[in-house]
C-alpha cells in the first residue's frame, strides 16, 4: 500500500460530475483590507444573501445564530472559521471563512489546510502587510494556487507598478495582471479587462453593473472619448508593456502555485469582483488529491476520506458538544453511514451532518470530495483526526505552527485540578492553544498567536469547566520542535537546557527560546539537531 501506483484501480468516475463542479478555497488578507467585504460581495453573485450587510453583521456579532462562543458577542470579534456554500454559473463554490482577528491567525493557517486555492486581498494603499506575508507564507507549504485582488482602487494608493513589484518581492511569487486599473483615488475610472479587451467603467455602488465598453483594439477612439486623451494613452503604454512582459496567463503555472493572476477593484463597490469571480471559476482548481501518511488519495476514489481541520465548541457551557469541521479528501460522505476513524481505531455514523449554506446549517443526506461537513462530537475529535471507510492512515500537511505568546498556567482552585486538566486537554485539541509541559516537571506552559486566545481560554476554563486559571508571562518568543536522528544526543540537550525544554501534548520534544539570538546560537551548537518552527499533526 505504500506506493501510487495502484491508483488509478482506485479512480473512479462515479463521482466525476459532482467533484468537477467544486472549488473549495478562502479569502485571505491582513486586517481590514477588505476581506469581508469581499466575502460579500461573492456571497451575492452566488444569491447566497440578498442585501449587503449580512455578512458584515457577523463580524460585528450582532446575531446570536452565527455565534458559538459567547465570548465572540462580548468582544465583536469573529472567533469563528465557518463555510458558506453558494452556487455560481454551475459551480458549488464552498468558500472557507477565516478569522478576520490576528489574534486568531492559526485558525486561519489550519483552514489553508483545508483549501484548494486561495484569493488574497491587498490593499492598494497599504500594500503588502504583516499578515499578508505570513499567509502567504503557509500557501507556499503547499504550492496553494493564488489569486490576487488589489482592493481599495477608489482610494489614492500606490503607484500600481510599484505596488506590483513590492508584491512580488515581498511575497516571492510572480505576479500576472489580468485587469489594469486606469488611475486610483478620485481619479479612479475604471479597469481595462486585458484578456477579454473591455473596458469597466467605474461608478462608486454601481451594484455589480459595471459599465462595460468592449473595444476590438486598444487604439480605438472609444478609448479616448471615454477616459480622455491622457488616460488612454497612459492606458496604451501600461497594457502594452504588460502584455509584452506577461503575454498569455499559464494556467499550469497558476496551479503550481507559481504565478497569481491579478485583479484590480473596489471591493465596497462591488467593482472588478465579477470580473475575478468569472476567471476563479474557470481556473481555480477542482479538489485536488492529497498525501496521507501511507499513500496519495485521489478524489475520485470511491471510498469516502477526509481529515478534521476545525473545531467548534458549542456556545452553551451546560452541553460540552463540539462541531468538528471535516473537509471530504474523496468519495461520498453518506448521513448515518459508518466510517472509520483511525486514530480511535472505531467506527462512527452521523446522523445529523450539517452542510453551510451562507450562515445557515442544514442536514445534509450526502457530500463529497471538496465539501465541508459539520460533525457533532461528543468529545471524539482532535484536530488532523482522519476518517476513512476502513483504510488506515492519516493525512499529512496539517501543522502545528509555533505560538508567538507563552504564559504559564497557574491554578488558583486545587480543588479543581482534575477540570484544569480535562479542560486545557480539550481546548488544546480543538487549537484554541498548544500546551507544554516544562521538560522532567509539570508546569504547564500555554503557547498563543494572540493576546485574546488567553482571555478566550480563561473564560472558557471558567464558564465551561470551572476551573480558575491566571497567567504569568514568559519570556519566551518562539517554539521550536526537536529532531535528532542521534536520541542520547537529544536527550543531553533537553536536560543540559531545562529551563527551555518542554514536551507538547503529544509527548514531542520543544525548544522554547527567549531570543532569535539564543535560537541561532543554539542552532550553531548543536548541529546534530534539527529546530524546526512547525510541527505535523501526523508525521509520515
Ligand atoms: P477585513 O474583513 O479584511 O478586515 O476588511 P473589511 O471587509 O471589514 O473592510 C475593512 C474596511 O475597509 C471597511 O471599512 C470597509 O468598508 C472598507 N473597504 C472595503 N473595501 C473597500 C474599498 O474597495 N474601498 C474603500 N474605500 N473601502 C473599502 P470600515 O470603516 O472599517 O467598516 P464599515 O464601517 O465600512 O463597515
Amino acid at each position: 500500500m505504500n506506493s501510487n501506483a495502484d491508483l488509478p484501480l482506485r479512480r473512479n468516475m462515479k463521482y466525476q460530475e459532482p467533484i468537477s463542479r467544486r472549488r473549495t478555497f478562502a479569502i485571505i488578507s491582513h486586517p481590514d483590507a477588505g476581506k469581508t467585504t469581499l466575502t460579500e460581495k461573492f456571497l451575492l453573485f452566488g444569491g447566497a444573501i440578498q442585501v449587503a450587510g449580512a455578512v458584515k453583521s457577523n463580524k460585528i456579532k450582532k446575531h446570536a445564530t452565527s455565534d458559538f462562543m459567547e465570548i465572540e458577542r462580548q468582544r465583536g470579534i469573529s472567533v469563528a472559521t465557518s463555510v458558506m456554500s453558494f452556487e455560481y454559473k454551475g459551480t458549488l463554490i464552498n468558500l472557507l471563512d477565516t478569522p478576520g482577528h490576528k489574534d486568531f491567525a492559526e485558525d486561519t493557517y489550519r483552514t489553508l489546510t483545508a483549501v484548494d486555492s486561495v484569493i488574497l486581498v491587498v490593499d492598494s494603499v497599504n500594500g503588502v502587510e504583516e499578515q499578508t506575508r505570513r499567509l502567504m507564507g503557509v500557501c507556499r507549504m503547499r504550492d496553494t494556487p493564488v489569486i490576487l485582488f488589489i482592493n481599495k482602487m477608489d482610494r489614492d494608493g500606490k503607484n500600481r507598478f510599484d505596488l506590483l513589484e513590492e508584491v512580488e518581492k515581498e511575497l516571492s511569487i510572480e505576479l500576472h495582471p489580468m485587469t489594469w486599473p486606469i488611475n486610483s483615488g478620485k481619479e479612479f475610472k475604471g479597469v481595462y479587462n486585458i484578456a477579454e479587451k473591455n473596458l469597466l467603467l467605474f461608478q462608486a455602488g454601481t451594484k455589480g453593473n459595471e459599465d462595460i465598453l468592449t473595444v476590438d483594439n486598444l487604439f480605438s477612439a472609444i478609448l479616448d472619448e471615454r477616459l480622455g486623451e491622457k488616460d488612454a494613452t497612459t492606458l496604451r503604454e501600461d497594457v502594452e508593456l504588460i502584455d509584452g512582459v506577461h503575454g498569455t496567463l499559464s494556467v499550469e503555472r497558476y496551479l503550481a502555485g507559481k504565478v497569481a493572476p491579478v485583479f484590480f477593484g473596489s471591493a465596497i463597490n462591488n467593482f472588478g469582483v465579477r470580473e475575478m469571480l468569472n476567471t476563479f471559476i474557470r481556473i481555480a482548481p477542482a479538489p485536488q488529491s492529497r498525501a496521507t501518511s501511507t499513500r496519495q488519495v485521489d478524489p475520485h476514489e470511491d471510498k469516502m476520506t477526509g481529515f478534521v481541520f476545525k473545531i467548534h465548541a458549542n456556545l452553551d457551557p451546560k452541553h460540552r458538544d463540539r462541531i468538528a469541521f471535516m473537509r471530504i479528501c474523496s468519495g461520498k460522505f453518506e448521513r448515518s453511514k459508518y466510517f472509520h476513524h483511525v486514530r480511535l481505531g472505531k467506527d462512527i455514523r452521523f446522523t445529523n451532518p450539517y452542510s453551510f449554506m451562507a450562515r445557515d446549517k442544514n442536514i445534509i443526506e450526502d457530500a463529497f470530495a471538496g465539501d465541508v461537513v459539520g460533525l457533532f462530537d461528543t468529545g471524539n475529535f482532535k484536530i488532523g483526526d482522519t476518517l476513512t471507510e476502513g483504510e488506515k492512515f492519516y493525512f499529512t500537511g496539517i501543522p502545528s505552527f509555533s505560538p508567538e505568546i507563552f504564559k504559564e498556567v497557574v491554578n488558583k482552585d486545587p480543588l479543581k485540578t482534575k477540570q484544569l486538566e480535562k479542560g486545557l486537554l480539550q481546548l488544546t485539541e480543538e487549537g484554541v492553544a498548544q500546551l507544554f509541559t516544562q521538560f522532567g516537571g509539570t508546569k504547564k506552559i500555554i503557547g498563543c498567536v494572540g493576546e485574546l486566545q488567553f482571555e478566550v481560554i480563561q473564560y472558557r476554563l471558567l464558564h465551561e469547566y470551572g476551573a480558575s486559571v491566571v497567567f504569568n508571562p514568559l519570556s519566551f518568543y518562539k517554539a521550536c520542535w526537536l529532531r535528532g536522528a542521534d536520541g542520547k544526543k537529544l536527550e543531553d540537550f533537553l536536560r543540559f537546557k531545562q529551563a527551555n525544554a518542554g514536551v507538547d501534548k503529544d509527548g514531542n520534544p520543544v525548544y522554547l527560546t527567549q531570543s532569535e539570538w539564543f535560537l541561532n546560537t543554539e542552532i550553531s551548537n548543536n548541529p546534530d539537531i534539527q529546530f524546526h518552527f512547525t510541527s505535523e499533526i501526523h508525521r509520515s
